[in-house]
């Protein structure tokens, strides 16, 4: 989605805006662009496209002296369409009509086209398409003499999200900033401040960041930096060190940063597993739970919300909770929780599984389960991220930043982590210590498998060239397999552009079959878990319609060698630790397919690593 960047500072303006828009490339975007103070007036220099389009025409210009490079202070934007397409008109940085006011927005203001009427009746004039170009000419219809009263007054008219930096020719060495909704932190650096929305993108600059809340305002001058709320009262904010090393957003010799981040799951999971296991107890330590055993053992349902891949770690978290605990579980896809109305007291515990902690429908089911009396618990990845303060309970995955569009290690992070919450709630309801110690060890285990899963990387990648081609695929799994297949075939889909869907094998014949010829190969999860000699009845009925099948097996299962085109080996594990290994194996063909097909892996179209609006 889109990135801001604003700069207060000594350095080169330009190279600054410059450099962490392409930091921040990885959210998805379609257009960019740039501004800083020059001569009295907005230098804006925009492109639909690529920051590296924008980093030429800087460069251009500033070869002609067009560009002053050293203004001190400048807001950069990349912008993924909403309102109006991805053209140079709709990019950011917006001016309002008289030259004044700038601003960078993410975020949707609903109430646009209303506010738009009347500012043409005032004759202000917007070029753009955009809601953004409204929101600048507000604040510049607001203003008297001093920019955080204008910001405020016009936000106090608007409906929506916004997260924004706004700068005004009469007040140069001022930014104001303000968010509802959408994230921006301010990066306290050395006698420079850089505002972003995107904790990562700004590591290199420091490493101190201040997290602002909702309906905050913060005015940010060379001297100071001043916070407060919409209603004019003084806020403090507290100040955060973010431990994510600046060389986490390099590829470190990757082709792309999902082969990285794939390869790094044997660590990442080590650091979501360490210190949070106690073998003695048969139990998990999970100090963000932040509940005694007592009131873990009152909990009488579970609800699940997220969206795309980190609902489908829910699902196998569903799988955890009612084995393990013998508590009611059930997943919402995030948008519909809030909408449903569900069912929700305060014996339900509401888990928000977001590896961002930034997505729009997350968040708001977060609200509304907080709003109806539940436990909300965040699981994400994202430190200091909106889901994550929201929830009085939260743990994090610490699985490091993650730049590949495609989720990949965030995933194997949530699913062990909602196994360890499984373990700690299940030891405060019937699980017996004996189990729990099994279970630990089975979790101390998952690194070292995950790293031989990925030691078979050059036989999936034959696998995977073998079919690359296709236009259709169709996953089929059971039990914890189940989710597992939903997700092989998000991420075939996301990064490869082949049309991929994922069944529960069960659901084949009420549908889907019909689409079966020697053309859509099905991807059968097969391991050797419960359900598997069922499953081997749906991989004959596939074969019966000619369809190709790949099926990842348990290591010596040799007997499927009869029945599969190509086979996936898995590591022999417990079936809880299973949907983990599974996942790795589909990430590395996902991949292998869409770098066979030459596609854009780390960067997919129409994708944005993070939703931030509805
Ligand atoms: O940041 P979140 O985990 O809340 O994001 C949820 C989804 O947008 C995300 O998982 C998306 O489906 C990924 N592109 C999947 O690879």
């Amino acid at each position: 989605m889109c990135g801001i960047i604003g700069y207060i500072g000594s350095r080169k303006t330009e190279e600054v805006l410059l450099d962490v828009l392409h930091k921040l490339e990885y959210r998805g975007y379609d257009s960019a662009g740039l501004s800083v103070i020059d001569k009295n007036k907005f230098n804006i220099l925009k492109v639909s496209g690529k920051v590296n389009g924008l980093a030429r025409l800087v460069n251009q210009e500033k070869s002609k002296k067009k560009f002053l490079s050293e203004s001190g202070t400048g807001i950069a934007h990349t912008r993924w369409a909403t309102h109006g397409a991805p053209t140079i008109e709709n990019a950011h940085p917006h001016m309002d009509s008289t030259g004044q006011f700038i601003i960078v927005h993410n975020g949707i203001i609903e109430n646009y086209a209303s506010l738009k009427q009347h500012l043409k009746e005032k004759g202000r004039k917007c070029i753009s398409e955009t809601d953004s170009e409204v929101l600048v000419n507000l604040i510049a219809e607001s203003y008297e003499d001093n920019l955080e009263n204008a910001v405020v007054a016009a936000l106090k008219k608007v409906q929506g999200t916004y997260g924004i930096i706004v700068q005004c020719l009469n007040e140069p060495k001022k930014l104001v900033v303000a968010r509802l909704g959408s994230p921006i932190i301010l990066g306290l650096g050395e006698k420079e401040t850089l505002i972003c929305s995107d904790p990562s993108a700004i590591l290199s600059y420091t490493r101190k960041v201040m997290f602002l809340d909702d309906e905050d305002i913060a005015i940010i001058t060379p001297e100071n930096i001043e916070t407060k709320n919409i209603q004019n009262v003084s806020v403090t904010r507290e100040v955060s060190k973010i431990d994510w090393e600046p060389q986490a957003i390099q590829k470190s010799g990757y082709e792309h940063f999902m082969l990285k981040e794939i390869f790094e799951q044997p660590q990442t999971l080590k650091n979501t597993i360490r210190g949070r296991l106690d073998e003695n107890r048969g139990t998990s330590v999970l100090s963000g739970l932040n509940t005694q055993p007592r009131e873990l053992a009152d909990i009488e349902r579970i609800i699940l919300a997220a969206c795309g891949t980190s609902m489908l770690a829910g699902m196998v978290g569903e799988y955890y909770f009612e084995d393990l605990c013998d508590i009611p579980t059930e997943v919402e896809q995030a948008a519909e929780f809030r909408y449903r109305n569900p069912i929700v007291n305060s014996r339900t515990l509401a888990i928000a599984v977001s590896q961002s902690g930034e997505t729009a429908d997350t968040l708001a089911a977060v609200k509304e389960a907080k709003q109806k009396g539940a436990q909300v618990c965040g699981i994400c990845n994202v430190i200091g991220s909106t889901i994550a303060r929201e929830c009085e309970k939260g743990i994090y995955l610490h699985a490091g930043p993650e730049i590949g569009v495609a989720s990949t290690k965030a995933f194997t992070s949530q699913v062990t982590v909602l196994l360890m919450m499984a373990l700690r709630l299940g030891r405060s309801h019937r699980l017996s210590r004996n189990v729990g110690v099994e279970l630990v060890n089975s979790i101390k285990g998952i690194p070292k498998k995950v790293q031989e899963v990925l030691q078979t990387a050059s036989a999936i990648e034959d696998v995977a060239k073998k079919y690359a081609h296709i236009n259709n695929a169709f996953f089929i799994g059971r039990n914890y397999l189940y989710p597992v297949a939903l997700e092989g075939a998000l991420k075939l889909k996301e990064i490869s552009y082949i049309h991929a869907e994922g069944y529960h094998a069960a659901e084949l014949k009420h549908g889907p079959i019909a689409l079966l010829d020697e053309n859509v190969p099905v991807i059968a999860l097969a391991n050797n878990i419960s359900g598997k000699e069922k499953i081997i009845g749906n991989i004959n009925e596939c074969r019966a319609r000619k369809a190709p099948v790949i099926i990842t097996a348990t290591k010596g299962d040799d007997e499927l060698r009869d029945i599969a085109d190509d086979i996936l080996w898995i590591p022999s594990v417990s079936e809880y630790i299973t949907p983990i290994l599974t996942a790795v194996a589909l990430q590395l063909f996902a991949y292998y397919v869409a770098k066979e097909r030459g596609c854009s892996i780390d960067q997919p179209r129409n994708l944005a690593k993070s939703v931030t609006v509805e």
